[in-house]
Parts: C-alpha cells; structure tokens; sequence
C-alpha cells in the first residue's frame, strides 16, 4: 500500500503473461456483494495497446466526452482542495506553471496516450448491478493495482479513459448492459521520468473515522 502510487510515464518493456494472469488470478479475491464478481476486464498487450492508444487518440480530438456513468458533478470543500493539490502537484513535477493552459492540457492529453504504458484493462461492470457492481469493481481495481505492486508493475486507474464510453463499448465489443468504468494503464515505471516525481498526501485517520465506542 505504502509503495503503490499513480504511474504516469511507463517504460515500453511488455510485461510477461504469466505475470498479467498472476495479478489477475490474485485480484479476482476481490469480496463482493453476493461474490457476484461483476468485473469484466479487456485487456491489451503489445501492438493491440498501441493500436488502441492511437485509436482512442483520435477518438478524442472528434467526440464529446459520454461516460456510461456519471462523472461527479461538483467537487467541493476538502474534496476540492485534494484535488487541485494533487493535480498541482502533477503540473510542478512536470513544470507547468499556473496559467499555463497549453500545458495543462498536454498532461491531460496524455491520458488517451495511456500515459505511453504497454498495457491497458478496461474495467467494465453489469448495468444491473448499479452502484454495488461498481463498487465492487473498485476493490478489484485496488486489488488488482496492490497485486501488480507486489511484482514490481506499475499502475495508473484512468477516469479518463472512460470518458469515451460509446467508443470503447464499440471497439472491445463491451455490451451495452455493462457500464464502463474506468481503465487501468499498466507496465514498467520510467522511475525517473518527472510525472513519477511526486506522490501525494492522506489525511489522518482520525479526520475521516468517527469513533462510537463510549
Ligand atoms: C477510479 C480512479 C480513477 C482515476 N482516474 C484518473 C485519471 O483519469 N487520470 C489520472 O491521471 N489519474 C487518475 N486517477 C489517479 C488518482 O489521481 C490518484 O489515485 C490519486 O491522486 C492518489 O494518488 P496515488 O494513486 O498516486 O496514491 C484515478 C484513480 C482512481 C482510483
């Protein structure tokens, strides 16, 4: 846990299969509501990545973002402030000033490169599952994220990716009765690439535990 981080520079090295079915093998552990085990993953190595990555490139530049699930609609209070800290965080790694609009959308841009990583997994769940499919989806992608950590494999969940969701429905054959929920870029840290520079903070326990115990 201590040692996972959001990798957003990948060296080009395709990981081994074995290893893929390793994490994959570990993280379907996952508890989940009913052991439902709603996850559905497409995955993509070698040129498939690199086809995809140029794909969903392009995909961008046309089409208006439609996420199958809705993206949160504000952000607010504490939830604001760790954002912009850990997006400012990202810009000074990399040396985008405040202002610098041109930049900042660059970084964003390299999101649909998957962040140059070999390997992408979409994570989708059944749309009947609601709000439970997808939470459990989410332990999975922590598992899966804290699995690939213990081989020394980087990862990066992306939002982002799933922005593009009748594109992506469309290009893995994902049903429509799933929702598409978010992606995970996966490879070999460029640990000395500056966006790897920076790692950001959690508050303390105390300020999100509410003790009932007297
Ligand atoms: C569901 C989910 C979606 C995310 N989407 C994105 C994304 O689209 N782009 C990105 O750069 N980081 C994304 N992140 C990474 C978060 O920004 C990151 O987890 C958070 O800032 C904490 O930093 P850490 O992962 O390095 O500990 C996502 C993380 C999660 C869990």
């Amino acid at each position: 846990m201590a040692e996972r981080h959001s990798c957003r520079a990948f060296a080009p090295t395709q990981i081994a299969k074995s290893e893929i079915e390793q994490i994959l093998a570990t993280a379907r552990r996952t508890p989940s509501w009913c052991n439902a085990q709603p996850w559905r993953v497409d995955l993509t190595s070698g040129v498939a990545t690199d086809r995809f990555r140029a794909a969903l490139s392009e995909e961008v530049q046309g089409a208006a973002p439609n996420p199958d699930l809705p993206f949160p609609s504000s952000y607010s209070g504490v939830y604001q402030d760790r954002r912009r800290a850990c997006g400012w965080a990202l810009y000074e790694a990399v040396g985008v000033i405040k202002g610098d609009r041109a930049g900042s959308a660059r970084e964003m841009m390299r999101n649909f490169a998957l962040f140059d990583a070999p390997h992408c997994a979409i994570i989708s769940s059944p749309a009947e599952l609601g709000a439970y499919g997808a939470m459990d989806c989410g332990g999975f992608v922590t598992a899966f994220c804290l699995a690939a950590q213990a081989l020394g494999i980087a990862t990066i969940p992306q939002a982002a990716v799933a922005s593009y969701g009748p594109f992506l429905h469309r290009y893995f054959d994902i049903p429509q009765d799933h929702l598409i929920l978010c992606a995970i870029s996966f490879g070999y840290s460029d640990t000395k690439h500056p966006a790897n520079g920076f790692r950001t903070e959690r508050a303390e326990p105390d300020e999100f535990t509410h003790w009932h115990d007297d």
